[in-house]
């Protein structure tokens, strides 16, 4: 039989979003609450560029979906709007994870006419530099989950480009560092260090109390009233204050499960909706997650994941055939305690007659995503 209008609507179909929008990870909210000393510090960075001087370069550093981003893009859009010679580019080094696309990036945002041959790096630089010293506005650029740049030698060279542009380019540019990794300053060459992350800001989790307070001013937003409960918005702010205080997770989940509920034409968001959601959208985030192992993590997490169930005597054994191997037993129990912590492994207890107890891990990532 063949199906007519598959994409026609049912008239009967029950919408229960009034701008789904708001949820969308790219939306910008018009005010963020409980950063105002994070922003202050920001506005900080950013003003001397108000008064024909350098602005202090920065990074921003703390756990996933604490408003690093968002915060650095509200100032931003704020800077612009208030002055108009200043120009912000952002990019996200899991999109743009090479040396090369990120100067061909910055060289086109300067305004640079580059042929459409592939230029060897160097001289994508030179154009680079050539353009932003005539583009005629205050460049700032945004490298978002900076970390995955310096998982290469080759592409963390991209930071000495920088620091060439910002130590000797006479150039007023800023530079704006976003990491996961709050340790990540120390990881870096101290030259690097003291140019580019001049200044520091730390985003500490939200609590329970303030997620509840951004759910519910975005569930507002984005759904029709009546077409959730309340519960709704507190049982996905526990949820994130559950998962370290990350407030993407609980916007994501609410997404979903508003499209779950659509599905069901049920009218309203309902808890089970919610509980569907927190399914896929774990998985998802736990699977983008994994470029951000390190390769002790990741050689770990795929050992179980090959063995599943394992134990950690196993564990080891099979870890220090590796040639790589660095962790030592005692480690290897702190690493495996850590990505548990991170939702990416599970244990049970076993009782083992009475020599006492062992645990059992198994992966909750699928082997094809832990590949390369
Ligand atoms: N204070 C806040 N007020 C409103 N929304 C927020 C706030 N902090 C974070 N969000 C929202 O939570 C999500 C995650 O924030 P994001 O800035 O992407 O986190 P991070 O960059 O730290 O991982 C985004 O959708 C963002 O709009
Ligand atoms: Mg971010």
């Amino acid at each position: 039989m063949v199906r007519k209008n598959l994409f026609r609507q049912s008239s009967k179909e029950k919408s229960v979003f009034l701008d789904e929008r708001y949820l969308y990870p790219e939306h910008l909210p018009d005010t963020l609450h409980y950063r105002d000393k994070e922003i202050d510090s920001l506005v900080y960075c950013f003003d001397p560029i108000l008064k024909g001087k350098k602005p202090l370069n920065v990074f921003l550093a703390g756990p996933t979906g604490v408003g690093k981003t968002v915060s650095a893009k509200f100032v931003l859009k704020q800077l612009e709007e208030n002055f108009d010679r200043s120009k912000s580019l952002y990019l996200n080094c899991f999109e743009f994870s090479s040396r090369a696309a990120i100067l061909n990036a910055i060289a086109n945002f300067a305004g640079a006419a580059l042929p459409r041959r592939g230029l060897a790096t160097d001289e994508i630089f030179t154009k680079m530099l050539e353009s932003l010293k005539k583009c005629g506005f205050v460049p700032i650029i945004i490298l978002d989950e900076v970390d995955q740049l310096l998982i290469s030698e080759i592409n963390s060279k991209l930071l000495y480009d920088l620091l060439r542009i910002v130590e000797y380019g006479k150039q007023s540019i800023g530079v704006v560092m976003i990491s996961n990794d709050v340790s990540l300053t120390s990881k870096l060459d101290s030259r690097i260090k003291s140019s580019l992350a001049e200044q520091t800001i730390i985003f500490n989790p939200y609590t329970p109390e303030q997620l509840k307070a951004i759910l519910s001013e975005r569930a507002a937003l984005a759904f029709l009233g009546g077409a959730y409960d309340k519960d709704v918005v507190n049982v996905a702010a526990a949820h994130a204050a559950k998962l370290g205080g990350d407030c993407r997770v609980a916007i994501e989940s609410l997404l979903k499960a508003g499209r779950i509920a659509e599905r069901e034409n049920s009218g309203k968001v309902s808890l089970d909706n919610l509980q569907q959601a927190f399914g896929s959208v774990d998985a998802a985030s736990l699977i983008k997650g994994v470029p951000h192992l390190n390769s002790d993590e990741l050689a770990l997490v795929k050992i179980i994941s090959e063995n599943q169930p394992i134990n950690s005597g196993k564990i080891y054994e099979i870890y220090s055939k590796n040639k790589d191997a660095v962790l030592k037993e005692r480690r290897l129990r702190d690493t495996l305690s850590n990505l548990e912590k991170k939702n990416f492994i599970s244990s049970k207890q076993l009782k083992l007659g009475n020599k006492g107890i062992t645990k059992e891990y198994s992966s909750s990532i699928p082997q094809q995503f832990l590949q390369g």
